[in-house]
């Protein structure tokens, strides 16, 4: 008998893609290696594909698990259709460089509705992040809850967000930051199920992190100095859910090099700052599993973009100027990987 589908049902049909046909992997056995190990994923997002490119050779080479993060700008921007066959092309890719079992993960990052992450999620997403860290707590539980009950049907990991970090970028706001209650950890995690949390101890996103009044000046170098980060706020957290997978956003350490060269170059980047990389260690080894940078390679790319330009005024082929932006931007995450993070020789091959 054939079955026949009116145009709307056509229309409204919809096509599941599960991520494990992609090749991708959720965060739960990566992040429990990671909470005994004492070292931390990194997450790193990506817009396009010299960074998309440049994230997955340095994973191949320092053997390193990875979360490709697509926020909801990077989905407008670069559309979601693209985006997840470059997730899929990634796993291959990483295949081709000689990695037998790469470990990847796509995570959105920072779905802010229910409707997000499911487009996400049945658009073959491994890990979504639903952050109602700005709503009040009841309605954050609820909204968590409901994607977790939707994501954990198709094995999909789930990230939630308690605390407000403060820092402003395109699709990421928060005026001020409100550190995590320790008290409320326990009832966040059990009434939503989530399988990581997302904390506020003093990290924000974009590359001001800190007003010049917040910091110190180094009287060796002149550079700011940041206030440290509420490790105790951390270590409350801990002992309160022992185990359970922390996520810290807001890492970037905004390297004064790269800072230094865009400046040189025609840029305009005034006070800086980041979070230091000794500080970043120090959580790696703790409960923390998964650190986000975002902000380090935007300005790995842009100033090896501006060297270009200012050393080869004549040069108009991309390819000349996005070649060296991949190049830095590969050195900057096999450093964070290897350096920072010390998620390097974790996979099995
Ligand atoms: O946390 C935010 C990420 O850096 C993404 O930024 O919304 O500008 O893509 P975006
Ligand atoms: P940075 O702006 O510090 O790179 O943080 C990125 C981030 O948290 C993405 O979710
Ligand atoms: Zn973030």
């Amino acid at each position: 008998m054939q079955v026949r589908f009116s145009k709307f049902e056509i229309q409204n049909l919809q096509i599941m893609i599960s991520y494990k046909e992609l090749g991708l992997v959720n965060t739960r056995a990566m992040f429990a290696k990671a909470v005994d190990g004492g070292y931390a994923i990194p997450a790193f997002n990506f817009n396009n594909m010299e960074q998309l490119q440049a994230i997955i050779m340095a994973a191949v080479e320092t053997k390193s698990p990875v979360i490709l993060q697509v926020s909801k700008g990077a989905r407008n921007y670069a559309n979601q259709t693209l985006l997840r066959y470059m997730a899929q092309g990634a796993v291959e890719y990483a295949k081709e460089l000689g990695c037998a079992h790469p470990e990847i993960v796509l995570h959105l990052d920072h779905g802010d509705s229910f409707e997000l992450c499911k487009s996400c999620i049945d658009m073959g997403f491994s890990s979504v992040m639903i952050d109602g860290s700005a709503l009040p707590y009841d309605e954050n539980v609820a909204l968590t809850k409901k994607v977790v009950e939707y994501a954990h049907q198709y094995d999909v990991t789930v990230e939630g967000e308690l605390g407000v970090l403060a820092g402003v970028e395109d699709e990421v706001a928060a005026e001020e930051s409100h550190y995590t209650k320790p008290e409320e950890v326990i009832d966040f995690v059990t009434k939503t199920g989530v399988d990581s949390l997302a904390i506020s101890i003093g990290t924000s996103h974009g590359a001001y992190k800190f007003t010049p009044e917040q910091c110190t000046v180094d009287p060796q170098t002149g550079r700011l100095v940041p206030p440290p980060l509420a490790f105790d706020v951390l270590e409350a957290i801990e002992k309160k859910l022992p185990g359970f997978p922390i996520v810290l956003h807001g890492s970037s350490s905004v390297p004064q090099e790269e800072v230094d060269t865009i400046n040189a170059n025609g840029g305009c980047l005034k006070a800086a700052v980041g979070i230091p990389e000794e500080q970043l260690r120090k959580a790696a080894k703790s409960a923390v599993c998964k650190i986000n940078i975002d902000s380090d390679s935007r300005l790995a790319m842009t100033a090896a973009i501006r060297k270009t330009f200012a050393e080869k005024p004549a040069e108009f082929d991309p390819r000349k100027y996005l070649g060296p932006a991949r190049d830095n931007m590969k050195k900057l995450y096999i450093h964070k990987i290897v350096n920072v993070l010390g998620s390097n020789d974790k996979l099995i091959n």
